[in-house]
């Protein structure tokens, strides 16, 4: 058999430019963003988060009754077994950072789920449900549990952007911000061959299942290049603590040749199209509990980022200062982009079992070559 060719023209550091897969579950044209065909302009106006999950899974939006079963499914997987809250109460979660106990967690909770290594579609359409309806809750307990309280049970009339909400604070959230939330979660729900988008895909292409397929996704999530960086944006705002610092502080980072959080994408040249709905939000609700100073910190960065380097925001830039504003602590704004994105690695890892093979590439090699084994007196 002839040996398979290899194409090192193709070869690039982090994959620039390479198509890996076909997919049609969302797209990036130009600076426009779709799911299935809807731009993110239009299903943010319009939609709720449960809607465009079901976009997402089922490739067309759904009728009432359909939205409304998709709704009651969801709602009745919201609670965790007694069994497992006993047990995430078991992980360690002081100085433990939040993404660290959600990947452990949520691999954990595969262990109450008769379906977790059952690949067939029907038992990965009960485990979707569930692992979407499941995300919010498990990381409610975990801000119960490291602060020594009672993890809130979920209310299965309402929605995942308001539970979220309750669950998190243990008080019944205004309807104005669950609506803003509920935005933020459709904003996040996918984008295309993202990071944690293609650790699903790796790991899917193994016939793994989709427990470990959603733990690689959180996994590779939790970094600062990816998902990570809102939480980041957050820290460093705080750090710089003044408008008046804020210039000052994106040049020295430019000359001492650091990463300005929130800004750049690999995609995006000419702005991400979250970004610029994030930013309307970001100036209201900072505005309403009167920090709007961190808006301002934010446009001046902004600002001086497109000037000094041509980098525009993405959409971890503007979330941070929303998610501040609703009170939410700093760590747990990572672990709220999987809240969302978790309904686009599902559709990934269902196309992925639908059309597979196998990810496997081939490595350019650089090391030595012709060495020979010496006895260790020799070395
Ligand atoms: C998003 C990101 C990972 C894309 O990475 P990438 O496509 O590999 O781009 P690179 O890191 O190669 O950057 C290209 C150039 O822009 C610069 N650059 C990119 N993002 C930058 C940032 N946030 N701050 C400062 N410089 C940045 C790089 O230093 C590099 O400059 P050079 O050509 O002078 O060396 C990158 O922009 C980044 O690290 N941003 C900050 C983290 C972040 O917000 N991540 C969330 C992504 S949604």
């Amino acid at each position: 058999m002839s040996e398979v060719q290899i194409f090192e023209g193709a070869m690039d550091k982090g994959l620039e430019g390479i198509v890996a897969c076909s997919t049609g579950v969302s797209s990036i044209q130009g600076n426009t963003l779709s799911y299935r065909g809807y731009t993110i302009e239009d299903l943010a106006a319009n939609s709720t988060f449960e809607e465009v999950t079901f976009l997402l899974w089922n490739n067309r939006l759904p009728s009432a009754a359909e939205l409304e079963k998709f709704q009651k499914s969801l709602a009745a997987e919201y609670a965790l077994h007694p069994d497992f809250i006993k047990s995430l109460k078991t992980i360690p979660s002081k100085d433990v950072h939040a993404m660290q106990w959600l990947r452990t967690a949520f691999s954990l909770s595969s262990h109450w789920d008769k379906d977790a290594n059952d690949n067939s579609n029907e038992a990965n359409a009960r485990k979707a449900i569930k692992m979407v309806a499941k995300m919010g809750t498990i990381i409610c307990a975990f801000e119960a549990i490291r602060n020594g309280k009672e993890p809130v049970a979920p209310k299965a009339d309402k929605s995942i952007a308001w539970n979220f909400m309750y669950m998190l604070k243990g008080q019944e959230p205004k309807s104005d911000l669950v609506k803003i939330f509920d935005t933020c979660l459709i904003l996040h729900a996918d984008h295309e061959l993202n990071c944690s988008a293609f650790a699903t895909r790796v790991t899917t292409s193994s016939l793994s299942d989709m427990y470990s397929a959603v733990t690689s996704a959180i996994s590779a999530l939790k970094g600062p290049l990816h998902g990570g960086a809102n939480e980041q944006v957050m820290i460093m705002l705080k750090k710089i603590g003044t408008i008046e610092k804020a210039q000052e502080f994106v040049k020295d980072a430019l000359a001492a040749k650091e990463k300005v959080m929130g800004i750049g994408h690999r995609v995006y040249k000419n702005g991400d199209p979250r970004a610029a709905i994030l930013r309307k939000i970001s100036d209201k609700l900072t505005a309403q509990i009167g920090e709007h100073k961190w808006y301002e910190m934010s446009i001046l960065i902004d600002d001086t980022m497109n000037k000094e380097k041509g980098l525009m925001p993405n959409v971890d830039f503007y979330s941070a200062t929303v998610y501040y504003s609703m009170g939410i602590p700093v760590d747990i704004y990572t672990p709220i982009f999987a809240v969302s994105r978790i309904a686009g690695w599902i559709a990934h890892a269902d196309e992925q079992y639908a059309n597979n093979r196998i990810y496997r590439p081939r490595g350019k090699w650089v090391g030595k070559t012709d060495q020979t084994w010496k006895p260790l007196s020799q070395r």
